[in-house]
């Protein structure tokens, strides 16, 4: 169902890593500065540990979050508890953790959005179904993301009532367009029955690639955006949700608190 621009809200505002900007992304420190910013929602990237264990990590190791290296997929929970992913960002966050998904999910307040990104392949969804079924989280406060379109279509496929999100960035192809073009998305989207798109804050994100998206009645949400007047930008077209790392400045600047 097309969206009149008259019926369009403004955008919500979703803190990227938590409100990473202040505090060392995807801790529970970051995303409990979030709402305490204002945040309407949390963005947390996920991956799988050894012994099967979901954890809110971006990268695969550890490597550029603590002293210590260790590569998820090869650890144990209890190894990666153990270790501090908070120094990095100053003495005050000193000994934070990595949190389990089920214990970020469990910290979403009442009526908040979480959307976790699906960081690995397909292979997580067993183990990310048994969290969602372990932990009451209203099923209208998750959106999933994922680069890999497989991880949209299964998801979709066995979770159809989740949210999800198909992210893409823009490449040129050295033609002076951008790719993929909004075409390619529309139907990757269809395909995928995905519910929306997570795009790249980018030049390709203008006025007719909006519309376009919204009439057909997907949600847009870009990622990240931390410079007010590019915000300003994304409030005027009409994008259904901003990721940023400094929600409080960009929910200042918009009007947003
Ligand atoms: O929301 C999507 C965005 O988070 C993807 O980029 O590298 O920050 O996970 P990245
Ligand atoms: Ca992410």
């Amino acid at each position: 169902m097309e969206k009149g621009r008259e019926d369009r809200k403004k955008p919500t505002i979703i803190a990227h890593r938590g409100a990473s900007r202040y505090a060392p992304e995807n801790t529970l420190a970051a995303f409990d500065l979030a709402w305490q910013q204002g945040a309407e929602g949390i963005e947390c990237d996920v991956h799988q540990t050894k012994d099967g264990s979901i954890v809110c990590i971006h990268d695969s190791d550890t490597s550029r979050v603590s002293q210590e290296s260790l590569i998820v997929a090869e650890s144990n929970l209890n190894d990666l508890k153990r270790i501090d992913v908070g120094s990095w960002k100053g003495e005050n966050w000193k000994g934070k953790p990595v949190p389990t998904l089920d214990e970020v999910l469990q910290s979403v307040p009442k009526g908040k959005q979480i959307y976790i990104e699906i960081k690995t392949d397909k292979t997580i969804l067993e183990a990310f179904y048994q969290v969602l079924d372990r932990v009451s989280s209203a099923t209208e406060q998750i959106s999933v993301i994922a680069f890999d379109a497989e991880v949209i279509r299964q998801l979709k496929v066995d979770r159809p009532q989740l949210k999800a999100y198909w992210l893409t960035d823009f490449k040129n192809d050295q033609t002076e367009k951008w790719q993929p073009d909004l075409n390619q998305i529309t139907d990757t989207l269809k395909a995928l029955k995905a519910d929306g798109l997570g795009a790249q804050n980018h030049e390709a994100v203008d006025q007719t690639f909006v519309d376009a998206l919204l009439r057909s009645g997907f949600d847009i949400n870009i990622w990240t955006v931390d410079d007010l007047d590019e915000a300003r930008r994304y409030l005027d077209l009409g994008v259904t949700s901003i990721s940023t790392n400094d929600p409080l400045s960009l929910i200042k600047a918009l009007g947003l608190g």
